[in-house]
């Protein structure tokens, strides 16, 4: 049994990571979508939220399960009993962080490896950040999340609200 951790903040979850967890679902017999609580990136929307949003979009996969979690992401796979760590490289720009993650992830916990796959190239420029900056504004974002995901944003950004 092979089991991978796909960790991030999903603020929200984007058809980038879902292409991710796509590969990673193909490649492992049983995946953890593990949603980051203290992320320190004042998310837009809580723990719960986000794992509500990604829910429906991971029910077609019955080996893959979505949590939150807090503290390390190192000591979570343990607790999991899980063999790996996977990410998604989207463009050159995310290598340097995400190299640094995976070193100390390895230095703090040498059983646990890290995997990289990369996403599709039609969202290499995707981002949590520029979804929600379109959405601030207005625009549609339909190309970038999944129907619920869209509706959550449009209800956060509704004239009226925060
Ligand atoms: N498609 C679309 N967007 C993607 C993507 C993909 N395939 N892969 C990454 N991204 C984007 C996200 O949209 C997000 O964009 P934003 O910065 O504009 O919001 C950004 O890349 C990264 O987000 P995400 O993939 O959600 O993960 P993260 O980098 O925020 O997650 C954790 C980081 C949670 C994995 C890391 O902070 C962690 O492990 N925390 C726990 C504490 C810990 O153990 N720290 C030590 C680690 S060394």
């Amino acid at each position: 049994m092979r089991h991978c951790i796909y960790p991030g903040t999903f603020d929200p979850i984007t058809y980038g990571h879902l292409d991710v967890l796509a590969r990673a679902a193909k490649l492992f017999d049983r995946v953890t979508v593990a949603v980051a609580e203290n992320a320190g990136k004042a998310p837009l929307f809580t723990a719960a939220q986000r794992l509500e949003m990604i829910a429906p979009n991971v029910a077609k996969w019955p080996h893959v399960t979505v949590t939150t979690f807090s503290g390390l992401l190192v000591e979570f796979c343990l607790q999991q009993k899980a063999d790996a760590i996977i990410r998604g490289l989207r463009a050159l720009s995310d290598f340097e962080f995400e190299f640094n993650m995976a070193l100390m992830n390895r230095h703090l916990e040498p059983k646990v490896e890290t995997l990289f796959v990369m996403p599709n190239e039609q969202f290499s420029y995707t981002s949590s950040s520029l979804v929600k900056q379109v959405a601030t504004f207005g625009g549609d974002v339909r190309h970038f999340v999944p129907p619920n995901v869209a509706v959550a944003l449009k209800g956060a950004f509704a004239p009226g609200r925060g």
